[in-house]
């Protein structure tokens, strides 16, 4: 069985983890968040690699500025091909256990109530839906936040 190696991110993967995102998240502003994050929160940020080395899966998170002890999860993705083999579930491992080490208490998100997929890994995860806010994203497009303690 193949095995899934979670490590950090560097900017050599930039260009990778760009190509994976823009079918994933219909291009919606993979390459400008992934430079932010490298920038503002360089160790909350991993890839899953295959055994010959090809990134199959990666996660961003953020800690907020006023509050410590509150981190985001702020995007994962997996190739399709590699769904379902844990490694969503390793790449949150990876990103918790950075937060845990710096005290983060609480990590939040936001879903898209129609993507069922997510919902059901989240929800695995133990996050639970706290709110729905109708017009998150411009133009008006509804979100689900979900909550975990760490
Ligand atoms: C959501 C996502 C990251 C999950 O990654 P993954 O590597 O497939 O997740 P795992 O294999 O660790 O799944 C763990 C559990 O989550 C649940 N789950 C994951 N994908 C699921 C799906 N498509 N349908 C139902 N349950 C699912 C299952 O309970 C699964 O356990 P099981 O396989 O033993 O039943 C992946 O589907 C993905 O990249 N989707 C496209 C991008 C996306 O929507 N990201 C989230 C945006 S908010």
């Amino acid at each position: 069985m193949e095995s899934i190696r979670v490590r950090p991110y560097t900017s050599a993967d930039y260009p990778f983890i760009c190509e994976l995102d823009a079918p994933l998240f219909s291009g919606m502003g993979g390459p400008v968040l992934f430079r932010h994050i490298e920038e503002l929160f360089p160790s909350l940020f991993f890839v899953a690699e295959n055994d010959a080395g090809n990134i199959i899966g990666y996660i961003l998170g953020g800690i907020h500025l006023d509050d410590a002890a509150t981190g985001k999860l702020i995007r994962i993705g997996v190739v399709p091909n590699y769904q379902r083999r844990e490694c969503g579930t390793k790449l949150t491992a990876a990103l918790f256990a950075e937060m845990k080490r710096r005290d983060v208490t609480a990590v939040h998100l936001t879903v898209a109530e129609t993507n069922t997929a997510a919902i059901t890994f989240y929800k695995k995860l133990g996050f639970v839906q706290k709110e729905r806010i109708p017009e998150y994203f411009y133009p008006a497009t509804p979100r689900l936040v979900l909550w975990k303690t760490l």
